[in-house]
């Protein structure tokens, strides 16, 4: 990048090269962060970016007196904070009133109009982020502090947590065509999750034996105000600006328009809201906000509304604020995702491992525009936990693209007679008797014949994560699970054109396409397909994968003893002792054995369909590692379409390990090997290839 676009460390003969040399990494660095984590267009490779990082961090052990405050390796962020400090804004952070209808915006934009009679018509409009509002200050471009909203007039300093947010810049770039950086700028904006990394997050936390957050907004607020920004830094925070506090223009070119604002303030570097428009009248303006409305879901963070700001930042200023809000701007609320009804009861749904999982049955209400009328519990802990009640009013929510969730009782509202729910100790489908073991969470029923367990384990076999058998939708399983015709996954195979016709709504052409679909699936399993479709216990696609590659078909291991299977990386004595009690099962075996007499016996690596794949990626091996926007079961099975094999760890075997964000010590490993190490682009680029 051309240093003379970087005034801040002028080239000077006086300077000593290595300090010249940290000066240019630092400009140089703080480039690609900002191509990788706000424009989302990286211009070098992951393995690029280490090494300059790498070769700074080596230059600033040797001469830490030069090291510079805006270093990126300041983001590493490991130490610990005091207790958060609180100090004033300058200007005070408003909130913004709302409204709620076209008629409201009308009067809103009517008084604008009287406070103001040659305001001009035009609005800047953006969606309305559900995230944690901040402050950022920066001085002669550089970041120098970052403060909550607070109560508005004073907020908590959270510098050092924000330094580690990767698309918040520690210097403003110098916008082209611009002579100089405002002496000092506020700027404000939301800090959000996004919905995807919401949902890993959570899965994560959960996989460690932590609480789950509630929603991205607590997630983002909670982690934000944690003293340790090492725990920051674990959680996937992104800040987009919206707007600014004071600004001290000095040198620079002052704005005039919000519109013009959020362009310079992307310049700046900031990551600012999708989808912001020039409005150029009230009209245009409610067209937008349907628009946003519409769109609610399709966003990648929690928004919950719209925001609509008198474009001429002269007319803002000559509009003002009353006591609470701008008179120059108005939110559009949308409804929220949370809302409040009565849980009417609670009902056990059996699971295809045999777990009872409780679902609240609700008063249907609406939540974010979507009817709810049932929400998961978890189990008979959380119902405890949260100390529910049948005939309780409750908090339900959705969040982040996850099923609808109870929230908690509202105890004021609690009716005399609510009743306290006794968990069934039986399973409700089968009616023998339900088991929780000592450290579960789960009531389970083990009756291999239960109905229940029957019908999801069919629906697991066909579907995505087993032997992803196109076009068998689960009502037509459920039929045929109820018609007693298909009592295991083996039954699906012997199903003929003539009899799926007496099925309802069952034409000559779909059981055509039935039968084919199973008939393929039977040819071209792969081993590690079939292993997952199985249903075993703790035994995901990526564990069924890793048992694919080690054993050369079912026989083999179910032959594999405990200390076996533990030989293999990430496979501990629970996974092993689940899959030994699987092949120990007789009627599991019985099943195995139609599965032979059926010619549905892959061997590993043999004649499988995927082999016969072409393209960058056929026969080649690969892992997935950190955050990437797909889910990494997805990602797997697209390249395994392709003909890769997914391996399960780093090692030289490795061709390719595709690294998302926050990529931790597979990266680590895999560069140290000298493997090939791709990002989501680069990635999709070789399956595109195929
Ligand atoms: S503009 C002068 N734009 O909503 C207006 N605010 O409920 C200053 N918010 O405190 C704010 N998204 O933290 C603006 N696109 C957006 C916003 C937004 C969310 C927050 C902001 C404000 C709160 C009011």
């Amino acid at each position: 990048m051309p240093l003379d676009d970087l005034p801040l460390f002028a080239q000077n003969a006086a300077v000593p090269p290595e300090k010249a040399r940290m000066d240019a990494l630092v400009a140089e660095l703080e480039h690609h962060n900002r191509c990788y984590h706000t424009l989302d267009a990286p211009e070098i490779s992951d393995d690029a970016y280490d090494a300059l990082f790498r070769e700074l961090l080596a230059l600033e052990a040797a001469h830490p007196e030069w090291r510079s405050p805006c270093s990126p390796t300041l983001r590493a962020g490991d130490g610990l904070l005091g207790e958060l400090a609180k100090k004033a804004h300058r200007q005070r952070m408003y909130g913004l009133d709302n409204v709620f209808s076209a008629e409201e915006w009308r009067d809103f934009v009517e008084r604008m109009r009287r406070a103001l009679p040659e305001a001009p018509t035009a609005f800047w409009c953006d969606p309305k982020l559900d995230g944690l509002a901040l402050e950022i200050i920066y001085e002669q471009g550089l970041l120098t502090e970052a403060l909550t909203r607070g109560d508005g007039e004073n907020g908590e300093v959270v510098t050092a947590a924000v330094r580690t947010i990767r698309n918040v810049p520690l210097r403003l770039s110098l916008p082209p065509g611009e002579a100089a950086l405002p002496e000092r700028l506020e700027v404000r904006g939301e800090v959000v999750i996004y919905k995807a990394d919401f949902a890993a997050l959570n899965e994560k936390r959960t996989a460690f034996g932590q609480k789950p957050f509630a929603n991205p907004r607590n997630a983002a607020a909670g982690s934000l105000r944690q003293f340790d920004t090492a725990a920051t830094r674990a959680v996937p925070l992104r800040f987009l600006a919206y707007s600014t506090g004071e600004i001290h223009w000095g040198a620079a070119r002052p704005c005039t328009q919000q519109g013009e604002l959020m362009e310079r303030l992307a310049a700046y570097g900031f990551l600012t809201p999708p989808n912001g428009r020039l409005c150029p009248d009230p009209a245009a303006v409610e067209a937008y906000v349907e628009e946003v409305r519409q769109q609610r879901e399709n966003f990648a963070m929690e928004i919950d509304g719209a925001v609509a700001k008198q474009d001429n930042l002269e007319a803002q200023a000559a509009l003002g604020h009353t006591a609470r809000a701008p008179r120059f701007a108005v939110a559009f609320k949308f409804p929220a995702m949370q809302a409040r009804t009565i849980l009417r009861g609670i009902d056990i749904q059996v699971g295809r491992t045999g777990v009872l999982t409780p679902v609240a049955i609700l008063d249907p209400v609406p939540v974010g525009g979507v009817m709810v009328s049932r929400a998961t519990l978890h189990n008979e802990d959380e119902i405890r936990a949260k100390n529910l009640r049948i005939g309780d009013t409750v908090l339900v929510q959705r969040a982040g693209d996850v099923i609808p969730e109870v929230v908690g009782p509202i105890l004021e509202a609690r009716p005399v007679d609510a009743a306290e729910y006794v968990f069934p100790h039986t399973c409700p489908v089968c009616g023998q008797a339900a088991h929780r073991e000592e450290g579960e969470a789960a009531w389970r029923c083990d009756n291999l014949a239960c109905p229940a367990i029957r019908l999801r384990a069919i629906s697991h076999f066909v579907s995505k994560a087993g032997l992803d058998v196109g076009g068998i939708g689960g009502k037509w399983i459920e039929q045929l699970v109820a018609s007693g015709r298909v009592q295991s996954p083996a039954d699906l195979f012997t199903l003929a054109v003539p009899e799926l016709l007496q099925y309802e709504r069952m034409g000559e052409t779909l059981a055509q396409k039935f039968v084919d679909a199973l008939a393929q699936a039977r040819q071209t399993a792969s081993l590690s397909r079939l292993i997952s479709a199985l249903g075993i216990r703790h035994v995901g696609e990526q564990t069924a994968r890793q048992l694919a590659r080690h054993y050369a078909d079912l026989d083999a291991l179910a032959a594999a003893s405990t200390e076996d299977l533990m030989q293999l990386e990430d496979i501990g004595p629970e996974v092993a002792s689940s899959i030994r009690a699987f092949f120990a099962n007789a009627a599991n075996a019985a099943l195995l054995e139609r599965f032979r007499g059926l010619g549905l016996w892959p061997v590993a690596g043999a004649g499988q369909g995927e082999k016969q794949a072409k393209g960058a990626l056929a026969g080649k091996t690969i892992l997935f590692t950190g955050t990437l926007s797909i889910k990494r079961d997805e990602a797997a099975r697209l390249a395994e379409a392709c003909g890769a094999t997914v391996l399960g760890g780093v090692s030289g075997k490795l061709d390719y390990l595709v690294a998302g964000e926050k990529a931790g010590s597979k990266l680590a490993k895999a560069e140290k090997l000298g493997i090939r190490v791709l990002n989501e682009k680069e990635f999709r680029e070789l399956l595109g290839e195929a």
